[in-house]
């Protein structure tokens, strides 16, 4: 089965909707294999996004992403990369296909509620930056 990972962002932390986009998550048929709450630092932020390092926006990313606590999970489901981009739908709310998590909760580019992983290799990479292989074998049935 495939992985993705996913962080629910300080912007859904802070507007208590972990529960609901939870909830949407395993109702579209991603199991929950791995999940905790942390905050990141300005540099571990920094590392997980630096593929976007030479991006205008980079700073005020990193920023956003340590504002708060923030919820990565570890999700599985055949198909689970491109299907939870689907679900989550565009960077920018004001594209994202209706029904999406972005398009019922984020307000702009920049807190945008949710992160899902771009491709099966940085999945495995980013999965790696927040979980051991330990911890996702504990948490499976
Ligand atoms: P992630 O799932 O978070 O990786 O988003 P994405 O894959 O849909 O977009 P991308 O990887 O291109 O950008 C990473 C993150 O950078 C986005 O989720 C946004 O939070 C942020 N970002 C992208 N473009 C902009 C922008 O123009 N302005 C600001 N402030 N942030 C941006
Ligand atoms: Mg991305």
């Amino acid at each position: 089965v495939e992985r993705t990972l996913t962080i629910l962002k300080p912007d859904c932390v802070r507007k208590e909707l972990i529960g609901e986009v939870t909830r949407r998550i395993q109702e579209a048929g991603f199991t929950i294999v791995a999940m905790k709450m942390t905050r990141l630092t300005p540099d571990t932020a920094g590392g997980f996004y630096a593929v976007h390092r030479e991006r205008p926006f980079y700073d005020e990313l990193c920023e956003f992403m340590s504002s708060g606590p923030c919820v990565p999970m570890i999700l599985e489901k055949e198909n689970a990369i491109e299907d939870f981009r689907t679900f989550i739908g565009a960077t920018d709310p004001a594209e994202a296909d209706e029904g999406t998590i972005r398009a019922d909760f984020a307000d702009s580019v920049g807190e945008n509620i949710i992160h899902g992983s771009d491709s099966v290799e940085n999945g495995k990479k980013e999965a790696a930056y927040f979980f051991t292989e330990a911890e996702v074998v504990a948490n499976k049935a």
